[in-house]
């Protein structure tokens, strides 16, 4: 017996009734062409996480050995480890002074002949300027392709994040606004650039016109058939989903807002931010320690939780001829970035912004 009516369980149930079928399954397609009209994309290719999708944007763009890409040091190792994938070397730019985007002056100092591509990462679903950045990038001649993986939602004036440049990738992992469990995908105006991705996605057996198959080595990237039917019930009511978080993001960022040291960080101007998080700068004393022991208190957070850095200090990316990126790491370290879910109910967001007021009184300020 399946789940009847709508929803993720009865969408996902309906297709595992129908597995297993290696050929039937028209899931991943329906997905993509859902994910192009709601976000207003010429393109879409589904995969099988976020990380695969940024990896096969720059696949698909060529991007290899001998070149860089330009990654912010504000950022999440799964963005600078697909560049290493592709044999690239990761370059890494300081952040604005608001901690939203490229610091755009150190980018075109660290641009060079051997930069291949810009890669924006949109942590806590903030995006920096935009126009800025492809005014910049265009100068350089290079492509972008945006991390827009915690984007889903956010918009600078009316494009969304991930369509305002070459690419955008997106995860589905489960806390993101669109989530299926993992997956991932891929948005862009470029036709090729689409048909390539599609075709390395699934080891080039469906390429491009024109070119035989299995003529050149691709990959496993795929998003199973179940994993796509639920993320397509999830985008039926994205909508609601999206305005779920972004209550859930005001009430937490209200309800916090007077405390002592905590001040929470508005959307950027232009831009409609998703309420990926409740995010707020720190002015107490030893604000890295503040956010780990309100995750030991229950309180989830990036700095706290998931021990954020910034990227060109984790050691795999760590690389002696990389310039400093100075403003990253305060920004880093002030940022408490509460994680959110859609199962967080209002009395559970109450309940962290309590403890959140709590011990920031207990709490010394710098
Ligand atoms: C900013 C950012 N980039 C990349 C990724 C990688 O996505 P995935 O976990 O689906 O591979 C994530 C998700 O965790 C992310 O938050």
């Amino acid at each position: 017996m399946t789940p009847a009516g709508d929803g993720p369980l009865a969408a996902w149930a309906d297709v595992l009734a129908r597995m297993p079928d290696p050929t039937a399954g028209d899931q991943v397609e329906e997905f993509e062409a859902e994910l192009a009209h709601r976000f207003g994309a010429g393109h879409a290719v589904a995969t099988s996480s976020g990380t695969t999708a940024l990896h096969l944007a720059m696949a698909g763009l060529g991007i290899g050995p001998g070149d860089e890409v330009l990654v912010p040091a504000v950022s999440v190792v799964m963005s600078a480890a697909p560049v290493i994938h592709t044999g690239a070397r990761p370059v890494f730019v300081d952040c604005a002074p608001d901690g939203a985007g490229f610091d755009l002056t150190d980018l075109a100092a660290k641009s060079g002949s051997a930069t291949a591509a810009i890669l924006p990462v949109h942590l806590w679903g903030r995006c920096g300027d935009p126009a800025g950045l492809t005014a910049l990038a265009d100068q350089i001649g290079v492509p972008v392709i945006e991390d827009a993986c915690q984007a889903q939602g956010t918009r600078s004036g009316d494009r969304h994040a991930g369509t305002t440049a070459t690419g955008g990738c997106f995860s589905l992992k489960d806390g993101k606004i669109l989530w299926s469990g993992e997956g991932g995908y891929l948005l862009t105006d470029d036709p090729v650039l689409a048909a390539d991705c599609r075709a390395l996605r699934s080891h080039w057996q469906a390429p491009p016109p024109g070119q035989a198959p299995l003529s050149r080595v691709g990959y496993n990237y795929r998003l199973a058939e179940p994993l796509a039917a639920l993320a397509r019930a999830n985008l039926a009511r994205f909508d609601d989903l999206l305005a779920r978080r972004q209550l859930q993001a005001h009430l937490l960022m209200d309800g916090f807002a007077d405390a002592p040291g905590m001040h929470p960080i508005p959307p950027t101007p232009g831009q409609t931010w998703n309420g990926y998080c409740g995010l707020a700068r720190l002015t107490l004393d030893r604000p890295r320690e503040f956010c780990r022991h309100l995750a030991d208190l229950g309180v989830p957070n990036s700095v706290g939780t998931f021990h954020l850095v910034p990227t060109d200090r984790r050691p795999p990316f760590t690389d002696a001829d990389t310039t400093p990126c100075p403003r990253a790491a305060g920004i880093i370290d002030t940022t408490l970035a509460v994680v959110l879910t859609d199962h967080d109910n209002d009395d559970r967001i109450a309940g962290y912004a309590q403890t959140i007021i709590r011990e920031a009184h207990r709490w010394p300020r710098r």
